[in-house]
């Protein structure tokens, strides 16, 4: 028998995020889009808002002792500059019950839903939207400070930009007409409305990711001035694109990597004290294999999250493996997933790479944005007539190395 150890306090856990779970969330763009059709309804989600100590306890029993989830800006601040403190009791109590269960949380301050006010007013297209995100991130962070170190500003900028504003398949469903011509993927399938389609939204999407790095930055120092001890970064997702014996499919995967993952890192330079890595996607150039698929028809490669690792290595800060996981509702490969991420996650250790914590994506069965609630990303199952929550059976095979902070072969 060999075991493959991990640091000691090495951090083992699953996430969820406000919108994809809480349920009665309405002020904000991605309800505004359900209402007017263009995106499937959220309603009552899993009712994690009132279900969450149910929820944590499960975690518990999983043997989890961290937790990613995010706080939703359109309950903290419904109104411009008016900060809602009902709300942001409500998230005490929420970390609260964690620190009860022993559990390290995780808070993302935004996570892909802007409140209503800031979207109709042009949202991350705002010259000012930079100070008007970090006014939030600082107050969060100055009210929650005392019962959280680690704070990520902004989940997954590369893909909030291309879904909005190159693919057109989330809000605000603008469209670069070039699109097709390349491959861009994250949410599996395009949207079926009618998205502003034009040369435009080109430019809106550099805007928007230079707004998005500017905001993370200034957040980064407002919040350093209120709560300097702090763990800052942001989550980013990184597509490991690779390439075949090709010289052009080289460069094309050079470029990818170059645009989709190291811009933002250069925009946001000396603004981070760690990284947040989620890892879904492995996609080759020239590839000619036949892969099997995870139910979202991404290429099942685990082990690819190695690669992911080495792209951040480079930027020599640690790193959170923030969300991994995969679709699949049979639940028939995801034992096999996890345990092969993990276990590349342990190789790129040995290899030098400072990781600290693995968070499963997701703790529960939850709202998959464009894709609504048929997709299950969940350790735990979720009846949505009943609620009523079951762990998976590879949910106890997490469980197995979290609590062994080993694979045990
Ligand atoms: C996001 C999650 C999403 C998951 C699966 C990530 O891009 O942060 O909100 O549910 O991927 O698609």
């Amino acid at each position: 028998m060999s075991e493959k150890k991990f640091p000691e306090g090495f951090l083992w856990g699953a996430a969820t995020a406000s919108y994809q779970v809480e349920g009665g969330i309405e002020n904000c763009d991605w309800a505004k889009a359900a209402r007017e059709g263009r995106v499937p309804v959220c309603g009552r989600a899993c009712e994690h808002y009132t279900r969450y100590e149910e929820d944590f306890d499960m975690a518990k029993n999983l043997g989890h002792n961290a937790h990613r989830f995010s706080v939703e800006w359109a309950r903290i601040e419904p109104v411009e500059g008016q900060f809602d403190e009902g709300e942001i009791e409500h998230y005490r109590t929420v970390l609260k019950a964690l620190q009860a269960r022993g559990i390290t949380p995780f808070v993302t301050l935004w996570h892909f839903t802007l409140p209503l006010w800031f979207s109709e007013s042009g949202g991350f297209e705002r010259k000012d939207s930079p100070e008007i995100f970090a006014r939030y991130c600082a107050f969060v962070v100055s009210r929650l400070g005392d019962l959280c170190e680690n704070f990520s500003t902004i989940n997954e900028p590369s893909v909030y930009g291309s879904n909005g504003w190159l693919r057109g398949s989330w809000p605000p469903f603008k469209r670069f007409a070039l699109t097709d011509l390349v491959a861009i993927t994250n949410s599996g399938r395009s949207f079926e409305g009618k998205p502003t389609r034009g040369l435009s939204p080109l430019f809106l999407w550099r805007r928007v990711m230079k707004n998005l790095a500017k905001g993370h930055n200034r957040a980064y120092e407002e919040i350093k001035k209120v709560r300097p001890n702090t763990n800052i970064n942001f989550v980013h997702h990184v597509i490991v694109f690779d390439a075949n014996w090709n010289p052009f499919n080289k460069l094309a995967a050079w470029f990818a990597n170059w645009n989709w993952t190291h811009v933002f890192m250069k925009r946001t330079k000396g603004h981070y004290d760690s990284i947040g890595l989620n890892y879904y996607f492995y996609t080759q150039f020239g590839d000619t294999r036949q892969w099997r698929k995870t139910d979202m028809d991404w290429n099942f490669a685990p082990e690819k999250i190695y690669d992911a690792l080495m792209i951040l290595k480079r930027y020599k800060k640690p790193i959170y493996i923030s969300e991994a996981g995969l679709a699949d509702a049979a639940d028939s490969g995801r034992a096999e997933y996890i345990t092969k991420q993990v276990d590349a996650a342990w190789r790129a250790i040995q290899a030098g790479v400072d990781i600290k914590a693995h968070i499963y994506w997701s703790l529960l069965d939850n709202y998959e944005w464009a894709l609504g609630f048929e997709k299950r990303f969940g350790l735990v199952e979720v009846d949505y007539t009943t609620l009523e929550r079951k762990p998976r059976p590879s949910a106890y095979v997490y469980k197995a190395i979290c609590e062994a902070n080993a694979i045990v072969e």
